[in-house]
């Protein structure tokens, strides 16, 4: 099966998802289309085994920044976990897996209801493998560099969101009303943060290193009481509060619970929302876990980090209006408390 993807994927693969379902026959087992990336996971079954195919047709810049990933963990000589080939081609790029349990994920159960303490145990497992990879791969590049990093990476996705014009709108309100109480809009925030040099230093750390890079609930698979993590992101190397964020912005900043459509918005105004996120109490229990286990610094950095998360991802969502929008209210009220914790 390998051989023939490998030769679909070095020709342009004219057929599209038609074809490679009929290539793959009845090997294949489910499909599992992802919620806003444009690929697509293949569940297929080979000498009584079950594997995972994620795929992705044409230039796929993020499947090869994942292929890449575990390439790059490889050369290094570090565990690749679930890894066994991927291949990035003209036609399609695809990457292999060993199957993982059902594919259930941290945001599943906690969504389900699970007590915090199990999913803190899940948690903290996919987190202690993300420290280890990042320690055994760290270095020291300055905060300058760091920093010029998250401006770089926040510039593009920031213009690339003002190319829909209600996130344009969105972004330049000067204030947005949630629930009645007016909070500072994100621009505003941005120039707050971004000018004054004593927080910029405070909210930068000063080195990188090899990280999943998108350590969020739904990225973390739990079988029988083990974790996986799955969906790397290759590129730069990055500081380990950019993961830290991504579980702080997954579990304290309502990004599990908004992708699950547990969310009520309605528009009551030009930059004006009746918001509220429902309450998981498996999230709650999650963030006062995470919490306690930084320091003052780095949970601000942190925090610092889950904002900028919800800024920065607002351009990959924008198709989705009222999803988008609940996302970008997540992202002020973040601001906000940070705004707060640092005065
Ligand atoms: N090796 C695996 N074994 C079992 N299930 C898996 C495996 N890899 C992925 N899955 C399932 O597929 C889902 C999506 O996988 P992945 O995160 O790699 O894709 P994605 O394109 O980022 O999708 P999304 O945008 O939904 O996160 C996972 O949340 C998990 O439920
Ligand atoms: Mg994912």
């Amino acid at each position: 099966m390998t051989t023939r993807l490998r030769e679909q994927a070095e020709h342009s693969f004219s057929g599209g998802e038609s074809a490679l379902i009929g290539m793959l026959g009845d090997r294949l087992v489910s499909v599992l289309r992802s919620h806003n990336t444009p690929s697509t996971l293949y569940y297929v079954c080979a000498d009584g085994e079950t594997y995972v195919v994620k795929v992705e047709f044409g230039r796929a810049p993020t499947l090869r920044d994942e292929i890449r990933w575990y390439r790059d963990v490889a050369r290094r000589g570090l565990p690749r976990s679930l890894f066994i080939t991927g291949h990035a081609g003209p036609g399609l790029s695809f990457l292999l897996l060993k199957r993982f349990g059902d594919g259930s994920t941290v945001d599943d159960l906690a969504l389900a209801g699970e007590s915090a303490g199990q999913l803190g145990r899940h948690a903290a497992s996919a987190l202690d493998d993300d420290i280890e990879l990042f320690h055994r791969t760290e270095r020291h590049v300055g905060q300058d560099h760091v920093h010029q990093l998250t401006e770089r990476r926040l510039a593009v996705r920031r213009s690339q969101a003002r190319e829909f014009p209600y996130l344009r709108t969105l972004m330049d309100a000067d204030v947005v009303t949630m629930n009645g109480a007016g909070l500072p809009g994100v621009s505003r925030c941005l120039n707050r943060l971004f000018g004054d040099p004593r927080l910029v230093s405070y909210l930068t750390p000063d080195r990188v290193g090899m990280t999943f890079g998108d350590l969020h609930c739904g990225n973390i698979l739990v079988h029988e009481g083990s974790t996986e993590v799955v969906d790397p992101r290759g590129g730069h190397l990055l500081p380990i509060t950019y993961d830290y964020g991504k579980l702080v912005q997954s579990v304290e900043g309502g990004y599990g619970a908004i992708m699950a459509g547990r969310y009520v918005l309605r528009r009551t105004g030009k930059a004006a929302y009746e918001f509220a996120v429902e309450a998981v109490p498996g999230y709650a229990g999650l963030a006062a876990l995470l919490a306690a286990r930084c320091d003052e610094r780095s949970y601000l950095q942190s925090l610092f980090q889950a904002a900028l998360h919800f800024v920065a991802m607002l351009p990959h969502h924008a198709s989705a209006q009222e999803e988008t929008t609940a996302l970008f209210l997540c992202g002020v009220s973040l601001f906000d408390k940070l705004l707060a914790l640092l005065a």
